[in-house]
């Protein structure tokens, strides 16, 4: 016979047992169905969606939210919609974003060394560099950035630059005199011009049509793919094809964020970030030519192209640049890139 007492003993403990079954059924889903919590991956950058590195963060999220069947969220937020230049790289060392992919040379306050590729004609062409960057040297670059608890994950490309200004056709290293050109970063770039002659002045990528515009600088070097989506065209009177430098990415995430993942989600990214590269590096070629296409068919600049001729004098001006920034660069990538 139950006595009152059992009886309510009995309720409590069936109570208990609901509650429990129900937090431990429900787990961590914050939908209450079942599944696990979807995993958010912020990737922000600064270009166009329409450039190789929008198309390719694009591709990315399609790769990772197959693959893991949907458990990764990949959120992509292109033309400095969320970010800016200086600020992405500050929101990904909080961990606000996990994603970014700032030109090589914007890292040069993380680690100087990053500045080999604005060091002048180093490169002889898109298979030099990639072999580099996919080498020990681009991986022991990529990989100098985890004391900062930041963790390389690719090099993603754009090409080579050529120099764009409002006031006459650069042709020689002489014609710079006097100009004003934007940059992206300090150091390497800045001495670049002041070798020829001319000054400088840092912007971030979002402020440079306007700067062009108003006249704050004369000129800027960049990408075919660049100049045209940003339609430096309209601003601009004069294009050198000059090669002298490149301009491509580097994917960083954040240490913490990858050591919160499983080994499992772990490999299903790496696997989505090389799929993504590959599509990336043939994309940036791909789009380069159409937008020199592009560029030639706006009618809007006159355009000159470097002979070896000129080249050569252009690589003398500038030899300066590998005694004064040798040591800061690190002759052991110089070299590397050489050798690639
Ligand atoms: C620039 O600032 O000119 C470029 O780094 C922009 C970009 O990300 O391609």
């Amino acid at each position: 016979m139950i006595n009152r007492f059992t009886k309510l003993l009995l309720c409590v403990l069936l109570t208990v047992a609901v509650a429990v079954a129900t937090t431990a059924c429900g787990g961590s889903n914050a939908q209450g169905g079942g599944d696990q919590e979807k995993i958010v991956v912020k990737f922000t950058h600064v270009v166009a969606e329409s450039t190789p590195k929008g198309q390719a963060a694009l591709k990315f999220e399609e790769l990772l939210e197959e693959k893991s069947g949907g458990l990764f969220d990949v959120q992509v937020y292109p033309s400095s919609q969320l970010y800016g230049d200086k600020e992405e790289q500050e929101q990904l060392l909080a961990n606000n974003v996990q994603l970014i992919a700032p030109s090589v040379t914007k890292l040069v306050t993380l680690n100087p060394s990053f500045q080999l590729v604005d060091m002048p004609f180093l490169f002889k062409d898109d298979a030099q560099a990639y072999r580099f960057f996919d080498g020990e040297a681009g991986k022991k670059l990529l990989n100098s950035l985890e004391p900062h608890g930041i963790l390389g994950l690719a090099w993603w490309a754009n090409g080579t630059k050529h120099f764009t200004n409002s006031k006459r056709p650069l042709k020689a290293p002489e014609d710079f005199k006097g100009l004003k050109f934007r940059t992206q970063s300090g150091g390497v770039l800045d001495d670049q011009f002041k070798a020829l002659g001319a000054g400088s002045q840092t912007l971030a990528f979002s402020e440079v049509y306007q700067a062009l515009d108003n006249g704050t600088v004369d000129g800027q070097e960049n990408t075919f793919n660049n100049i045209d989506t940003q339609k430096y065209v309209e601003v601009q009177k004069y294009l050198t094809i000059s090669n002298h430098g490149r301009l491509d990415y580097v994917v960083l995430t954040n240490t913490k964020f990858w050591n919160s993942l499983t080994p499992e989600q772990q490999e299903m990214f790496s696997e989505a970030m090389a799929e993504a590269t590959a599509y990336e590096r043939q994309l940036a070629d791909e789009l380069s030519a159409a937008s020199f296409e592009n560029i030639k068919q706006s009618g809007k600049v006159e355009i000159y192209e470097l002979t070896e001729e000129d080249k050569a004098k252009f690589i003398e001006a500038l030899q300066p640049l590998y005694e004064k920034y040798g040591a800061e660069v690190g002759q052991e990538y110089i070299d590397a890139a050489r050798n690639s």
